[in-house]
């Protein structure tokens, strides 16, 4: 495996981090309806954030060989992804019930533990 391998994870994993804190301090400001939310860094930083993350991901899966749709973990892994940032839309951008808006925040948030579940376990179902 390549040597930089680790570093490669290490940025990806502080990259997880970040998005996460970036995303719930973006959702307290949406229920402050606070209007740093558009903020010209609040609106760019995320998006450079997620950039990373996911290109770190792309070189981690040319180096182990192992692909979503051909390792059953990433196929989740995406499948969670997708699903943290359409639940995530919703949340920020629906302007209908606060009610829809919570649960679709509490289903984003479900999402990316579930996608962090599966990376620490490579395991779409977590254990077994
Ligand atoms: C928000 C989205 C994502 C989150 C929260 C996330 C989370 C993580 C975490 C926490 C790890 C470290 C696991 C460990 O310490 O062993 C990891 C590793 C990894 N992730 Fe992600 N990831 C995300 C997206 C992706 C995507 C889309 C892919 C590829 C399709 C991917 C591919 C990988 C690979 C290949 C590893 C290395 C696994 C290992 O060496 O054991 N990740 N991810």
């Amino acid at each position: 495996m390549a040597d930089y391998y680790p570093y490669i994870k290490h940025l990806h994993v502080i990259c997880v981090a970040i998005s996460i804190m970036l995303f719930l301090l973006r959702s307290m400001w949406t229920f402050q309806d606070s209007l740093m939310l558009a903020s010209p860094w609040a609106r760019s930083v995320p998006h450079y954030v997620d950039t990373t993350l996911l290109v770190a991901a792309i070189f981690l899966t040319t180096i182990i060989h192992q692909y979503p749709l051909q390792a059953s973990w990433l196929t989740a892994k995406v499948g969670g992804l997708l699903a943290h940032i359409l639940f995530g839309l919703l949340f920020f951008h629906y302007k209908g019930s606060w009610a829809v808006r919570k649960v679709a925040l509490a289903l984003s948030l479900l999402a990316f533990a579930y996608i962090v579940a599966v990376a620490l376990t490579r395991n779409p179902f977590l254990f077994g």
